[in-house]
Formats: C-alpha cells, structure tokens, sequence
C-alpha cells in the first residue's frame, strides 16, 4: 500500500523574529502574454492548500493577487491571517521603500505584508515613483546610484524599512534577497535593530552555494530557494536522479526538487501558468539523507546558475554568467559608473 505522503503546504519554518513562513510559497512572476492569469493561480493554489504568496512591485502581478484575494476573502475561503504574504523593494525604489510598499499595498488591497524583502542589494537610479525600474544607457547597461560591487547605499534601504517595521503596521517581519556572502559580511554589521528573518536567492540542485547557506543558517536567517526548476522550460528537471526520485516515491519531479529544500529546512517558491500543475506540486515526499546528499552533489559536480540577469552583477555571487565579478572565476575589480 502507498504510504500517505505529507503535504509540503502545511510545513512551517520558524523565524529569528518568533513568526513563522510556510516553507511552500507560490511564485507570481506574471506570464508575460497573460499577467491577468495570476488571479486564477492565486485562486487555484490557495485553495489547493497553499498559504504563502510571494510577490514583488517590479512583478507587475499585485492588482491581479488583490483581485484574486478579495474574492478569496468575499467568499470566505480563507482569512488574511491565515495567509503569507511577501512583497520587495526593486532598486530603482531604493530611496523610498515605504512608497514602494504602500503601492504595494494598495493593489495587493491588504493593510500589511507578512515579509518585506530588499529585492537586491544595489541602487538604480529611479525617479520618486522608482520609474523607470531597469534604468540604462544606449549601450544598454544599468544605470546605477552607487558602485553595486563596493557602494553601500543599498544598506540605507534596510536601515528605512528597519523604520517601518519599528513605526508602522505595514510589514510583520523584513528580510533580504539576493545576498551573497560578501555583501551580508559588509551588511550585517549596519543592521540596527532588526536582522533580517530570510534570504530569498536561487537555489536547486545544479547551483549548491553550501557556503552562503551555512553563512545564513549559522546567522538564524532562512533561506527560502528560487527559480526550485530553474525557471521557463525547467532544465532542472531534467537531473536523470530528481526523475528517478519521482519515480521511487511515486511523486511529481517538481514535488522531488521542492522535498530538496523543505527536508533542509528551507523555504521555496514554484510557481506555474499551468493550473493543474499548481495542484500537483504538493506532497512531500521524505527523501534520505542520502539523497538528499546526492541531489546536492549534482550541482558541486556541474555548477550551474539559471538568472544571471545584470543586477546580480557585482555582488559577488559565484557562477554568474557575464558577470566581470563572478568569484568562480576570481575577478573583482571596480569599473561601474554611477549618474
Ligand atoms: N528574489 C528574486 O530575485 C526572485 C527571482 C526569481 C524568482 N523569484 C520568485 O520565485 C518564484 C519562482 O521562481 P521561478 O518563476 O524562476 O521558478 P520555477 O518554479 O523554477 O520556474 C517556473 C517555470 O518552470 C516551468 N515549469 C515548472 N514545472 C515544469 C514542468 N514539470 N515541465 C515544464 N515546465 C515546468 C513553468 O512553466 P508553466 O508555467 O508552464 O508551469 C514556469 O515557466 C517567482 O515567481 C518569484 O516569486 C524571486
């Protein structure tokens, strides 16, 4: 007889703070031919059982989440405190985060956000509104407001959403995204008063950054994985070991690469334009330790990092393709032009 799996959605990982984040969150990056289709995958997984949202101004996906959760809360299916919600600070709003959250707020139609995320650890150079959100020259790379390699301005956006949580109700807990080692050793010695409870990066597999995980477990600040597949087209998923995995276990792939995060007492965020594959990511199977070892050693033996997008550029992540940085390969030299 096939033994009843558990459900990944009802995990829950403490915080350093006492509140907890449900390990299972659903991605709402939008499509980019139907962004209106987030409502009915919010709708979808929230009532498959998920209770953790994950969001961001610079997504473009938050009115349609409010749509989805007004209707969600009309009609009684869940209330706001049963839910987890996440929403980020994009750097070109760097300047003025609680703008960015307020924004945020209004069209998500909620009164706080559970997490407040720093999306990345670098300053662009947005107008009062953060427009525009990926300023560039005619060669087309970013214009920055301070070196994103060696500026700490970036540092002043957590010292003001520090602000916040400490003066406002908007935001239950605040956190960081996209940290590497070198930015959170010139970074966490700034923290005032509020460390941050998460840091949200690419993890799976093919990308094993054991250092920066053991460098955040030992601080008491949770990771919660990304891009779990790899993002369009899965190339995770394509691991010979996560399909034999699913096969032993009797389970989806994706079920397999999110079991490799929350059996490590990590968070992590799949998302899917697809509403039945929103309602097959679910069990948990209870992967060994064995092979959870052997996932793992899949990515030291092949690195490899699926969002090598520009902002990552600098900040000292290993294996980021195109970046001059890229520790992998032992460049650091400063060159950025900031306005
Ligand atoms: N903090 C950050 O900087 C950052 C960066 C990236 C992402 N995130 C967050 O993390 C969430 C998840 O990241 P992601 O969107 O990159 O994640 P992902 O879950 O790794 O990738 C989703 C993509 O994989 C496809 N996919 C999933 N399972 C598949 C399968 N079995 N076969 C074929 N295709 C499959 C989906 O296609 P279908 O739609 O067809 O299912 C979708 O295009 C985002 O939505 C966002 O909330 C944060």
């Amino acid at each position: 007889m096939t033994e009843q799996l558990d459900s990944a959605t009802s995990v829950k990982l403490q915080l350093s703070n006492g509140k907890t984040i449900p390990a299972l969150g659903l991605g709402t990056i939008p499509p980019d031919d139907n962004p209106g289709s987030v409502k009915d995958q919010v709708i979808t997984a929230i009532k498959e059982g998920y209770r953790h949202l994950d969001t961001a101004w610079y997504y473009g996906s938050e009115k349609y989440i409010g749509e989805a959760l007004k209707e969600l809360f009309d009609e009684g299916v869940v209330k706001r405190e049963d839910l987890f919600i996440t929403t980020k600070v994009w750097p070109s709003f760097w300047h003025n985060p609680e703008k960015s959250l307020n924004t945020s707020l209004k069209d998500l139609g909620l009164d706080y956000v559970d997490l407040f995320l720093q999306h990345w650890p670098i300053t662009l150079h947005g107008d009062e509104n953060g427009q525009p959100a990926t300023p560039k020259k005619d060669d087309g790379s970013l214009i920055y407001d301070d070196d994103p390699a060696n500026g700490t301005k970036y540092i002043e956006t957590y010292h003001k959403m520090e602000d916040i949580l400490d003066k406002t109700d908007k935001v239950k807990s605040i956190g960081i995204s996209n940290y590497s080692i070198k930015k959170l050793e010139q970074f966490l010695p700034e923290v005032r008063k509020y460390k941050p409870v998460v840091n949200q990066i690419e993890l799976h597999p093919q990308l094993p950054q054991q250092d920066l995980v053991d460098y955040c477990e030992s601080r008491g600040i949770v990771i919660v994985a990304y891009s779990p597949v790899g993002g369009p087209g899965a190339p995770v998923l394509e691991i010979p070991l996560i399909n034999e995995l699913a096969k032993k276990y009797m389970v989806t792939p994706n079920e397999i690469a999110e079991a490799y995060h929350i059996l490590n007492n990590r968070g992590v965020l799949s998302r899917s334009a697809n509403l039945s594959r929103i309602k097959t990511i679910t069990r948990l199977p209870k992967l060994s330790k064995e092979e959870l070892k052997a996932l793992y050693q899949v990515g030291v033996d092949n690195p490899k990092r699926y969002n090598c997008v520009p902002y990552g550029f600098g900040i000292g992540f290993r294996w980021w393709t195109g970046d001059l940085y890229s520790t992998d390969i032992g460049v650091m030299k400063p060159h950025f032009e900031t306005v």
